[in-house]
Parts: C-alpha cells; structure tokens; sequence
C-alpha cells in the first residue's frame, strides 16, 4: 500500500511567529484594600504584606468578558496596525466565559468585526494565555493561517466568593490581547513549555456549575459556584512549576537567566515572584510586576504585563523575554521570544 501524499503545507519551510502588536484593558472602578476591610475580617497590611496587592479592578454588571477582551484586541489590532478582517483566528483564553456556548471568541469577533476569523475558546485557568499563545504559533508554523489574535480576558469577579477572605482579595478582572504573524527574520517565539497535573485539580477550582454540580438552589447556597483554593498548597507548587517551566524552556533554547532582558511572570503574588527570582539569581527589576494594581487577573494576567512592558519600552528589538506562568489544573508553561 502507498502512502498517503503529505498536504501541501507539510512542504513549507517552518516559519517563525512574531508578536505584531499588543494590547489591554482593565474596567475602570477600582477596588482597594481598605474597601476589601469594610466586607470581610482583613486588612490592608495583611494583604499587601502576603501578596503585594493593593488593589484591583473591577467590571461593571453589564460588562462582560467579551467586552473587555474586544478592548484589549482593538488596542492590539490599532498597535499592530492591522485591521479586523485581516484576522484569520480569535483564540480566548478564560474561565470566565460570557457563556458556558457560543464561545466568548464569537463574541469577540461579532463585536470588533473581524469577519473572516474562525474563532474558539481555551481552558487553561491563569496559563491560558501562554497555552493560547502555543496553539496560535502551531497553526502559523504550519502555514495554515497567517495572522491570529489571541486574547487572555476573565472577570474574575463573578466567580470570587466576596465572603471567603482567603480568595476574595487576590482576584480582579482585566484583557490582554496579542497579535501574531510571521514577520520574517529571526524574531519571535524560540520555545514554549507547556504541562499540566490534573492530580492537583482540587487545589484551586471551581466545583459547582458544571456537569458534576449543575447549577441548583442547593449547590449555590454551598457556594459551589465560586472558586476554592488551599492557599499554601496553591503557593508551593506554582513556586516549584514557574521555577521548572522556566529551566526547561531556557534550555530549550539554549539561553541562560543572564541573556533575558525581561522576565514576564503570572501576575499572583510578589512573594512568589520574589521566590522565584532568588532562586533563579535574577535582581527583581528584570521582572515585569502589576499585580499591586491589578491583583491575579488569571488568563489576562501575563497578557496584561507584557502589553504593559512593551508599551513602556522594556523590550527592545532583538532582546529576549521570558513569559512564564501557572494556574489551576494544574497547569502551567513558559515561552522564550525574541523581541
Ligand atoms: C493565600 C496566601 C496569600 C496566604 O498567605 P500565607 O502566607 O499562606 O498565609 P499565612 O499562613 O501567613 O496566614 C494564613 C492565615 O491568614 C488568614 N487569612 C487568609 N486570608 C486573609 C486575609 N485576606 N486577611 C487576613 N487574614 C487572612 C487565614 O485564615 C489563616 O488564618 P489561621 O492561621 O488563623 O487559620 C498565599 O498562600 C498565596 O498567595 N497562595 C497562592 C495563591 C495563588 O496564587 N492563587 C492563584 C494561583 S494562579
């Protein structure tokens, strides 16, 4: 029997994938540390001590994740300087759909008119972003699409249990939107780590709302619906994950901590990006912090801090980065670009 002939693009050299252009949003109303003291037994001190958070934001009722994806991709199309029908795929990264179906990429694309875009969402909690990133890079090395914008969006505030001081304060809403397309030359995504322990699931999740507790009277007065978390547990192993994720993908591309001119991490806690620093032997201003603005935004976190650090000039052309993140599932991944 005879071979299957390979499809056309198998034939086509790899090419590599560049980010054209970033973008983000985050909801105007503002929710500090000393409102937080009004609703629940914490206070300022606590939390910035532990965390490094001093306040949040948070969207308005009728602002929806799809809302505040589709600002952050305008701003990334406006950056890129590309305009909305040139998008061949909308990948969103949330665990905060506008919907269990459509998608909130649908959404996305019906509310910026990106009409020639397929479009889907992705589940990776706080990694989501880099997860998405990964996906759009696969689908430009293999020619099968040219441009593609992928967003990292949740409004975390609606699944938050405003009475659970262990997690109600760590959480905001916020987009961050990135556009990606073979530019030429050497710039763009070297490598890319992703992994996953479905093992830890119940460290950090959301039990209720799903097939295993659909939504009832019942589950919702259990507060199933909200997001669970076993703090110390969560801490530990996102310390050790980053930490590995980050060795596996400078090796990959055979750099060092030293030839990184700026390290973008999940935006959780600063004790955690000050743990990973020290054991990396990197001075903490070669990493990229907004968490005490904007708390753990998860999916949009990372997004969020790299358009931040583009647009304030962190990265230069040529310069490497490092994106490294974690999240519920566990999962989580680190990417090495060239700027
Ligand atoms: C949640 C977290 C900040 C707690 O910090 P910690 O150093 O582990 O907490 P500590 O051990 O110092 O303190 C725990 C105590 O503080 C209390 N506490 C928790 N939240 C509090 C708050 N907001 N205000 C005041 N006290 C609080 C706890 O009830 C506990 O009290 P107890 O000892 O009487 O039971 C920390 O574990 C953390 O950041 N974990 C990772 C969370 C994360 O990143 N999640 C998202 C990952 S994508």
């Amino acid at each position: 029997m005879t071979s299957p002939q390979p499809r056309p693009r198998l034939h086509q050299p790899k090419r590599t994938v560049s980010i054209i252009g970033t973008g983000s949003y985050v909801p105007e109303r503002v929710l500090t540390n000393a409102e937080l003291e009004k609703s629940v037994e914490t206070s300022d001190e606590w939390i910035v001590s532990r965390t490094g958070i001093k306040e949040r934001r948070i969207a308005a009722d009728d602002e929806h994740t799809s809302d505040l994806a589709s600002k952050a991709a305008l701003a990334a199309l406006e950056n890129a300087g590309i305009t909305a029908d040139e998008i061949d795929l909308i990948l969103v990264a949330t665990v905060t759909p506008d919907m269990f179906f459509p998608s909130t990429a649908c959404f996305v694309q019906a509310k910026i008119g990106a009409k020639n875009a397929a479009c889907f969402d992705l589940s990776a909690a706080c990694s989501g972003f880099l997860y998405a990133l990964e996906v759009a890079q696969q689908f430009i090395t293999s020619h099968t699409y040219n441009t593609i914008l992928v967003i990292g969006a949740d409004k975390l505030s609606s699944i938050v249990d405003w009475k659970d001081r262990n997690t109600c304060v760590l959480f905001g809403d916020g987009a961050g939107a990135a556009v990606l397309r073979h530019r030429g030359g050497s710039h763009g995504v070297i490598a890319t780590h992703m992994g996953s322990n479905g093992d830890l699931a119940d460290i950090l999740y959301i039990p209720g709302g799903g097939c295993r507790h659909p939504i009832s009277a019942e589950n919702v007065d259990q507060r199933l619906n909200s997001i669970k978390m076993n703090g110390k547990e969560t801490y530990k192993q996102a310390v050790n994950a980053m930490l590995t994720a980050a060795n596996t993908v400078l090796e990959k591309s055979g750099l060092k901590f030293e030839d990184l001119s700026c390290i973008i991490p999940h935006q959780a806690n600063l004790r955690i990006i000050e743990a990973i620093a020290g054991r990396m032997g990197v001075p903490m201003d070669r990493f990229m912090i907004n968490l005490d603005r904007f708390g753990n935004t998860s999916a949009a976190a990372v997004a969020i801090a790299l358009d931040e650090a583009h647009r304030t000039g962190r990265m230069q052309i040529g310069d490497y980065v490092l994106l490294v993140v974690f999240g519920g599932g566990l999962t989580w991944a680190s990417s090495v670009i060239q700027w």
